[in-house]
């Protein structure tokens, strides 16, 4: 790289527009959305799409509920005219979807393209001609004058044939392509030369499409060129204004958003941002945001799982695991406050009524309206609190452990993940709890329990082993637990004090077993838990005991 100074490059110029508006507008409804994932996103992958594949990808589209899908280039190639072809001969495009083809400003290639379109009901024939003075300069060595002649040219010609289609409604397309790098005057004055000859109404209007090409600037200077065609078009009530931007700076979400503030109606893109170099807009994400700030997009990814397979398998591209919504981590958490935030807000989310905003610290969207689960959303490596074991247990094993339990119960586990280096899965957790928590029958071994009660006092007969030797105790108390810790006395494993109890029911029906926890101190140990499972609660009760006092007397 350069060093300072930087003479290499040179700033985006401004755009001279000061009484711009976009900046205090929000976006309230959703534009039209046209997808380019079979043009745009195809031409740019290192292995093209098959027909097979880019049939499955509109049949998807579609069902995202696209409406407008730019399916190719069918002058380019024999195969992008074939799957023209054949979409029209198969019947494949619903009636209220309207393919759209590109192409150049050229004779022939005009021509080729409307003889794909033979039969369809309707399309959009899609223009373009580059604008921009380093390729009038270096690519077709034209002035201002011949670019625009080009481009009024090519729009006669698609108006002339238009004329002659039968059966086809035809709508029409204009982009000066690399308006963003076009004099934004010169940009205006040849979308108003295409608009004159073609005419469009206000019932039948033209779209002009203002591509960002290629980014070169912030965001807000493709805003201000956008408000500037609206505001100085003379077509403007006749026009749909377009935009199709692509992301070399990695703001063409912002971009579009921006774009759509100052005035735009329409956006191309693609799914997750496939296309030329760095790619096209995200579409997905654009429409998510919307749906986020309470604007119904329009687009259908309650799936996105199954969204996200199909492109990946038909484009070979990856999604990566922090895309927006799409990615495998994006509800995930993996630090302790994070985790901890996450589960108060839930619960305090399902203890609203079900027509309440969603409002979940570190989660901005539901997953489940995406078809994505809470179960992915806490992971747990070292740098995990106790919130977020805590969550894993109960939400994926069912165990609502008391909450001083919580503490004990992280630092012991996120030691495991410590040790292992790596993230522990849930299952791991729940076997290291069991383990540490639960089956703790060492020194101490309940092997048999017979209860009963004389004049209003519990009575216990237990079958102890204790360091391996078996012994038979019998004692009294004013409950099961209290007659258990005059046992322990009795054997001299006491004193025990227990400083606290709770229980729950693990699962449901004939199932369902009994999950007790204890708290227990003795003259060395100032607190320690222990947990026992068993279908008696009782037993369950008096197992828990065990369990906490043999965790004391743990090296
Ligand atoms: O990026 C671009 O400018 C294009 C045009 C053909 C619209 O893809
Ligand atoms: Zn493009």
């Amino acid at each position: 790289m350069q060093k300072h100074p930087i003479t290499k490059y040179r700033p985006a110029p401004q755009v001279n527009l000061p009484n711009r508006q976009w900046p205090t507008r929000s976006i309230t409804k959703a534009p039209i959305w046209c997808s380019v994932d079979l043009r745009d996103g195809n031409q740019a992958l290192p292995i093209p799409m098959s027909v097979e594949e880019k049939l499955e990808m509109f049949d998807m589209l579609v069902e995202i509920g696209f409406k407008e899908i730019e399916v190719g280039f069918p002058s380019a190639s024999q195969i992008e005219y074939d799957f023209m072809r054949r979409l029209v001969e198969e019947k494949r495009i619903p009636d209220d979807v309207t393919v759209q083809v590109l192409v150049q400003a050229r004779e022939d290639l005009i021509r080729r393209t409307f003889e794909s379109l033979q039969d369809a009901k309707q399309a959009i024939v899609h223009l373009y001609n580059s604008t921009n003075p380093t390729q009038r300069r270096v690519v077709f060595g034209l002035d201002q004058k011949g670019v625009l002649d080009l481009a009024v040219k090519g729009t006669q010609l698609v108006k002339d044939l238009t004329k002659e289609v039968k059966g086809t409604k035809i709508r029409f397309e204009y982009s000066p392509e690399s308006f963003c790098l076009t004099e934004v005057d010169f940009a205006t004055e040849i979308c108003d030369a295409v608009c004159d000859v073609w005419q469009p109404t206000v019932e039948d209007k033209i779209i002009l499409n203002l591509p960002e090409t290629v980014q070169i600037s912030t965001p807000n200077v493709y805003a201000d060129q956008i408000e500037w065609v609206c505001q100085n078009t003379k077509w403007r009530d006749k026009a749909i204004i377009s935009l199709h931007t692509h992301n070399d700076r990695g703001t063409g979400i912002a971009a579009t958003e921006l774009g759509i503030m100052a005035g735009a109606d329409r956006v191309e893109g693609t799914l997750f941002g496939n296309g030329e170099r760095t790619g096209n807009v995200d579409i997905a994400t654009v429409a998510l945001n919307l749906y986020m700030q309470g604007v119904d997009p329009g687009l259908d990814f309650s799936n996105i799982d199954d969204i996200r397979e199909t492109y990946e398998r038909c484009t070979r591209m990856d999604v990566s695991v922090r895309h927006p919504y799409a990615g495998e981590l994006v509800f995930t958490a993996f630090s302790g406050s994070h985790q901890d935030a996450i589960n108060k807000g839930m619960k305090e989310q399902q203890s609203k009524s079900a027509d309440e905003q969603w409002d979940i610290p570190y989660l901005p969207i539901d997953p489940h309206d995406l078809g994505r689960s809470y179960k992915a959303i806490i992971r747990i490596n070292a740098q995990s609190g106790k919130g977020g074991v805590a969550y894993v247990l109960e939400h994926e094993f069912g165990y609502q452990m008391p909450k001083l339990m919580h503490k004990e119960v992280g630092k012991y586990i996120n030691k495991i993940a410590d040790e292992r280096g790596d993230e522990l899965p849930p299952v791991l957790i729940h076997e290291a709890f069991l383990k540490e928590f639960v089956d703790r029958d060492s020194p101490i071994y309940l092997k048999t329990i017979k209860p009963g009660k004389v004049n209003g006092t519990t009575t216990l007969k237990l079958e102890l082993v204790i360091q391996g030797k078996a012994q038979v105790v019998e004692a009294k108390g004013n409950g099961p637990i209290d007659a258990l810790v005059q046992a322990l006395n009795k054997v001299g494993q006491g004193p025990v004090e227990i400083v606290s109890y709770s229980e729950h029911s693990l699962g449901r029906g004939a199932e369902a077993r009994a999950v007790a926890y204890i708290e227990v101190k003795t003259p060395t140990v100032h607190s320690c838990f222990g947990a026992a499972i068993d279908t008696n609660i009782e037993k369950a009760s008096l197992k828990a005991v065990l369990c906490a006092l043999n965790r004391t007397k743990a090296d």
